[in-house]
């Protein structure tokens, strides 16, 4: 008999290599570089009918192109972020830690997908866990459950063999790295077999217009592939975020062939499930204290809607040698950079100081906008003195120190003021030819000095 080949195959990114590494090269990850059997080609081709597609050239001019109607779920957020509901043959990775939320999810999608028969495919569960969840989620009255079939299976051949036998519109496979292929010889959540199942999976919905739901766990752990390498082959990726020991949880897209990438759906987990929240800035700034320094409220924008946020800074003498910088919900090179335009533009000494900052409510914010905001809340707490609470900052900061001009200003300050705040400052630019009824005064600064002026009274 042959000796059988193997090889190395990093769990977290899928670099392939011949010889054992501690350190995987591509993504610098330690310790994931785990063997794998290498099978021959012929035998993992042979397939179920399902998956092999007629070969045939088409005639691009014959080809529809009337938009397909996408399928909705019902849950307004969760079809927002997919961008108008799920698009019929489309393959959607549902990633995240373990126990945030997402079988929670796909479960309470299924009441909302009238007429559609749906597959459940439980690779972690068994069928009990299931109903008991679903009588958790109080699922309707009106809801018929024949259109809702659960199966607890994880080997992925007779999973299509189920698909074949009940035909149904869409399958939520719970979760990727439970499943397996028996032809292939490595363990079920390996990167080869990750990919495999997956790649079976998205042929399957590409010939048959079905529409399959993944989810996927993300986690260092080496045993269990990381979704990164599943990522380029679905068609949406949407990201489960969230502390577990939060209610809240965020539903971000992070590609998405079908529409946007920066909207987000916003929920809340209660006894009863996921309940979509309507109003975030209002949950945004619930917990906030008034008459504290260290505290800005900044308006950023999520996708297409405006978000008011409470940016959280902490500044404090350095005990060490090197000042430590922390920051979570914000890039830190971001703030590196802020903190030398506020040493070296501004006048503020924070080279002997420990700054840390935080984005309130477990939100990640990347826009430029929220930098004014930061830059208050830091001098706010160096100085000891609150900001004006009845007032939101924007404005991105640039290396002179000035405040530049954001986009869709409109909204910001239309949020500003539908939450009662009195007051905004914009940067300068935004304020040209700015028409907008709104009760809110608009102050327009053009450094960051103004700012603080206006802010911090100083
Ligand atoms: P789950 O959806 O199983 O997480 P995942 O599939 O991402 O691993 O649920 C995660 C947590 O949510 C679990 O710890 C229990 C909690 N939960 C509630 O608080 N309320 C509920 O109604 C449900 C179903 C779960
Ligand atoms: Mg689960």
């Amino acid at each position: 008999m042959a000796k059988q080949k193997t090889q190395f195959v990093c769990q977290n990114c899928g670099y392939i290599s011949l010889k054992w590494m501690g350190r995987c090269p591509e993504c610098n990850e330690w310790n994931t570089m785990v063997e794998e059997i290498i099978m021959p080609e012929d035998k993992i081709q042979e397939q179920i009918s399902l998956l092999k597609p007629p070969a045939i050239a088409v005639d691009l001019e014959k080809v529809d192109l009337k938009e397909e109607e996408r399928i909705k779920t019902g849950i307004n957020e969760f079809d927002r972020v997919l961008g108008g509901g799920i698009v019929p043959g489309s393959v959607v990775l549902i990633a995240g830690d373990p126990g945030v939320g997402k079988s929670t999810l796909m479960t309470q999608i299924v009441p909302g997908l009238k007429g559609k028969k749906v597959l459940y495919v439980t690779g972690e569960e068994s069928v009990k866990q299931l109903k008991l969840r679903t009588e958790r989620l109080n699922f309707p009255k009106s809801f018929q459950s024949k259109n809702f079939l659960v199966l607890a299976e994880t080997n992925l051949n007779l999973v299509i063999n189920v698909i074949e036998e009940v035909n149904p519109d869409i399958i939520i496979i719970d979760s990727i790295q439970t499943m397996y292929r028996p032809e292939l010889e490595s363990a079920p959540g390996s990167v080869s077999q990750v990919r495999e199942c997956a790649s079976v999976l998205m042929q399957l919905a590409k010939n048959t217009g079905k529409s399959i739901l993944l989810v996927g766990h993300v986690t260092k752990d080496g045993l269990i592939a990381g979704p990164k390498v599943l990522e380029h082959m679905v068609d949406t990726v949407l990201q489960f975020e969230g502390e577990r020991h939060q209610a809240y949880r965020i539903l971000r897209a992070v590609k998405n062939r079908f529409g946007s990438t920066n909207e987000i759906g916003i929920f809340e987990m209660t006894t009863e499930g996921l309940k979509e929240v309507k109003n975030p800035s209002e949950i945004f700034l619930s917990e906030r204290t008034f008459g504290v320094s260290g505290s800005s409220v900044v308006a950023c924008i999520e996708g297409t809607r405006p978000l008011l946020v409470e940016v959280q800074a902490l500044v404090t003498p350095a005990s060490y040698g090197t000042p430590q910088r922390t920051s979570i919900g914000f890039d830190y090179h971001r703030l590196s950079v802020l903190l030398a335009v506020l040493e070296k533009k501004v006048g503020v000494r924070l080279s002997g100081n420990d700054v840390f900052i935080k984005i309130v409510g477990g939100l990640r914010i990347d826009e430029p906008a929220i930098d004014l905001g930061v830059v208050t809340a830091i001098v706010s707490s160096l100085k000891d003195i609150p900001v004006d609470s009845q007032s939101v900052v924007v404005g991105e900061v640039g290396l002179a120190g000035e405040v530049r001009s954001v986009t869709q200003i409109e909204k910001r300050i239309q949020e500003s003021a539908k939450l009662g705040f009195k007051k905004i400052i914009i940067p300068k630019n935004n304020t040209r030819g700015l028409k907008i009824d709104a009760e809110i005064e608009i102050v327009g600064v053009r450094k960051v000095n103004q700012a603080l002026e206006e802010l911090l009274n100083i």
